[in-house]
């Protein structure tokens, strides 16, 4: 049996096309060996624990190119920074506002810090199935009725790319003494090019966390922190840091961000032009699809939807009567194409100012032939689904019995998916990715709900937490 690494080189090798994550696709950024120059904090090299030397100035140098007070880099992820922010904004047993579209790591840091959450629930697209953005005037109603609340932390841009109106949100939160912390870690190409929305950081958010990794060329785990204003206290957001981020930082990670932030300083304006003139292009042919359906950027001013983010290719199968996990396997087997992620109705393509104008062919080749396939002629399927604007994302609003850090202190029981309406969940249920808890420890797990759980498994979706391989089985709080 061959090792990862040599399984790893062959997919280099194979004429697989990456639409997903890292933003580097494979091909713009390189470094000679890295061995030859992964060290520790040696001499002359600083420590990115205590910067005051060549790190230092590579973190200003990035806070300078997004216009923050202040930037950390980040070596495990957005899932650090986000950590980190949670427990510099609200105080132990304190209580913060989320969107219900977090990031598991949000939901992992209220867990840590045993926060109290409420929840803002964005609006889902009718069409697509997919989360709108976060409404200003529901912030603003969950703020009143809670004003102890300390922190509100919102998901903008979604996987999908829907922008919520960040300045509105500040506004509110700060209106009420509250924090914004915006996960944008789909956003850190925000703001080199008009055509796509402006980063968080100019609009009023105290902390912004993008990942570098996601949508630029840096590598795997490479993400920022951003702070503006002096709402939060630096100190304290340092120690957290330490705390969430490896006590060995890779020097290859950190040389890789500051390859990326000279990059984009130096080439990104023209490189985001090139790529904004292919996405128009793109976006435009695909608009003739007529069984297949791109989320288009006319979804503006609908379901809170502040901007959209032109680079994330999102195509619902609906209308052709085929699952997102069909049209995902068919882009797979037939074009050799690997996309981001699928739900029951769409898929997602992730695209980057690395893909190549080849990759831009490809894709629209393999979609508008797909499309022409499954609605004419003998691949036409005529069996109409039955619930198809459900996604990996449709939720109820499930009632929270428990507070998420002591429901995972309970005794536990297992019992069978089918049967656990009306029992307590004992674990964070989602589908990977997006990474977002449809149940949380803690939360009733109602028919509805239930039901939404059963419906994705049919569909060959994968429900994480549950506690059997075989997916059949679910952790709920004993005897409720
Ligand atoms: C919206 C969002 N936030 C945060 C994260 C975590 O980012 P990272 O993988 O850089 O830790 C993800 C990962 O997919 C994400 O989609």
């Amino acid at each position: 049996m061959k090792g990862l690494y040599e399984d790893l080189l062959d997919y280099a090798a194979s004429d697989y096309y990456p639409f997903h994550m890292p933003g580097h696709k494979r091909r713009l950024q390189s470094f000679e060996n890295p061995f030859s120059f992964d060290i520790t904090e040696i001499e002359g090299f600083d420590d990115l624990h205590h910067p005051d030397g060549i790190l230092l100035r590579c973190m200003e140098e990035a806070a300078g190119l997004y216009g923050a007070d202040r930037t950390y880099y980040l070596v495990n992820g957005s899932s650090c920074g986000i950590l980190a922010a949670i427990h510099a904004s609200v105080s132990t047993g304190g209580r913060i506002l989320m969107a219900r579209n977090c990031h598991k790591s949000a939901y992992y840091g209220v867990f840590l810090k045993s926060l109290v959450p409420s929840y803002t629930y964005p609006q889902i697209m009718p069409d697509f199935g997919a989360f709108g953005g976060c409404s200003p005037l529901q912030i603003e109603k969950m703020l009143t009725e809670h004003p102890d609340t300390e922190a509100v932390i919102i998901t903008s841009p979604t996987y999908e790319g829907v922008v919520s109106d960040i300045e509105a949100v500040s506004k509110i939160c700060h209106r009420h003494g509250c924090v914004l912390i915006v996960d944008e870690a789909h956003g850190a190409h925000f703001g080199f090019q008009h055509d796509f929305p402006e980063s968080a950081v100019l609009k009023g958010a105290d902390l912004v966390i993008q990942s570098l990794h996601k949508t630029l060329p840096s590598l795997t785990q490479t993400a920022l922190l951003h702070v503006k204003g002096n709402r939060v206290s630096v100190e304290k957001l340092e120690r957290y840091l330490s705390v969430f981020q490896s006590s060995s930082p890779s020097y290859v990670l950190m040389a890789s961000m500051d390859s990326c932030i000279r990059y984009m300083r130096d080439e990104g304006r023209q490189a985001m032009e090139i790529y904004a003139g292919r996405l128009h292009r793109l976006r435009k042919n695909l608009s003739e699809m007529t069984g297949l359906k791109i989320l288009d950027s006319h979804k503006r001013g609908t379901c809170d939807i502040f901007d959209m983010d032109i680079s994330k290719i999102v195509i619902s199968a609906s209308g052709t009567g085929r699952t997102g996990r069909q049209l995902y396997d068919y882009m797979l087997d037939k074009y050799h194409i690997q996309a981001e992620m699928c739900t029951d109705s769409y898929v997602l393509f992730m695209t980057s100012l690395a893909d190549t104008e080849e990759g831009f062919r490809r894709l629209e080749y393999a979609l508008l032939q797909t499309d022409e396939r499954w609605t004419s002629g003998k691949e036409a399927e005529h069996t109409e689904r039955s619930d198809l604007s459900v996604s990996g994302q449709v939720m109820q609003r499930p009632a929270m019995m428990v507070k998420p850090s002591e429901a995972l202190e309970y005794p536990m029981e297992e019992v069978p998916l089918k049967d656990s309406a009306g029992k307590i969940a004992g674990d964070y249920i989602y589908i990977y990715p997006p990474g977002i808890p449809l149940l949380v420890p803690g939360e009733q797990i109602g028919q509805q709900a239930l039901d939404r759980l059963l419906c994705y498994q049919e569909s060959g979706l994968k429900v994480r937490g549950l506690s059997d391989a075989q997916e059949k089985k679910i952790k709920v709080l004993k005897d409720t």
